[in-house]
């Protein structure tokens, strides 16, 4: 595994909480170049005075808009020449009913999770392209496999990374660029806080799901295992993650359970 990431040049977005935090702090000893992305300049500093052997970049930007994107890459591309892996991790949840949620609402999540990540992975290609080889990490959930309570616009934008990066996976494998899908269950992160109810607001909670969740630092750990093993897909977390295989071999009987799972 340390021989995977050694000498590489990786790109972090979500980079100043959660998951995206845990993972830059593990790939510390790992790696070379660390570049830190998310909207929060202060959080991504915070991260990087916690980084001890790798170089850190913070490179600030919203996956709420793309239009700089392309100058972000030339950025990154000008200081370090390459970008090995993108884990393309930054993203926003929600917690209202599909009644209660605003068309703006279901926009936003959608420009986030689904058109921003497409938008950063898109402009790096170019670069990876001309290096031969690359690896793109997509932060999916298990709610990119399947619907779940109060998360409509949520996992129609995880589904849609589905549909679009095992396209771009049979395009680009003869140019050396690979795909890695990540579909994490309930992970111990300030997801829910953060999640935006039908309204545009913050749900500010730390819901059961996350607060008894699998802690961030063993989710980054079996991330950057199936990471390093070039995984196509890897889903991580608890007994949640039955769910999917449950679906897949007897969906009546997954919806039976599902139905009965807390929202919270
Ligand atoms: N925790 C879970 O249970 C769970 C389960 C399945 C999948 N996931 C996925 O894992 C990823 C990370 O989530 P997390 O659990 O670590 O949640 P988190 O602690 O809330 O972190 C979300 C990250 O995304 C960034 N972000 C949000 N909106 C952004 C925007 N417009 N532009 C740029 N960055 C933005 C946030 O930074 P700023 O606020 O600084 O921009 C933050 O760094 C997400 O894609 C999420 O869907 C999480």
């Amino acid at each position: 595994m340390l021989d995977h990431f050694k000498n590489k040049v990786v790109w972090i977005t979500g980079a100043s909480s959660g998951i995206g935090k845990a993972l830059a702090i593990e790939l510390d000893q790992k790696t070379t170049t660390l570049i830190l992305s998310a909207r929060n300049q202060d959080a991504l500093e915070a991260v990087a005075s916690k980084i001890h052997h790798a170089t850190t970049f913070v490179l600030p930007l919203d996956l709420a808009d793309s239009s700089n994107f392309e100058e972000k890459v030339h950025t990154v591309v000008s200081k370090f020449n390459r970008v090995d892996i993108l884990i393309n991790n930054g993203g926003i949840s929600q917690r209202a009913e599909v009644r209660d949620t605003t068309e703006e609402v279901e926009r936003h999540i959608m420009n986030v999770n689904y058109f921003g990540n497409i938008a950063l992975s898109k402009a790096l290609l170019p670069v990876m392209t001309q290096q031969k080889s690359g690896q793109l990490v997509i932060m999916s959930s298990i709610a990119g496999k399947f619907g779940f309570f109060l998360r409509s616009a949520y996992s129609d934008s995880k589904h849609a990374l589905h549909g679009y990066y095992e396209s771009l996976r049979l395009e680009e494998e003869k140019n050396g660029i690979l795909v890695t899908l990540v579909c994490p269950g309930k992970i111990n992160t300030p997801i829910s806080k953060n999640a935006l109810t039908g309204d545009g607001s913050h749900h500010d909670k730390m819901d059961n799901n996350q607060k008894n969740g699998m802690p961030a630092k063993a989710c980054a750990k079996a991330i950057l295992k199936g990471i390093a093993k070039k995984k196509m897909e890897i889903l991580v977390g608890g007994k949640e993650i039955k769910a999917v295989k449950l679906k897949r071999l007897l969906p009546a009987i997954f919806h039976k359970v599902i139905k009965k799972q807390s929202p919270n």
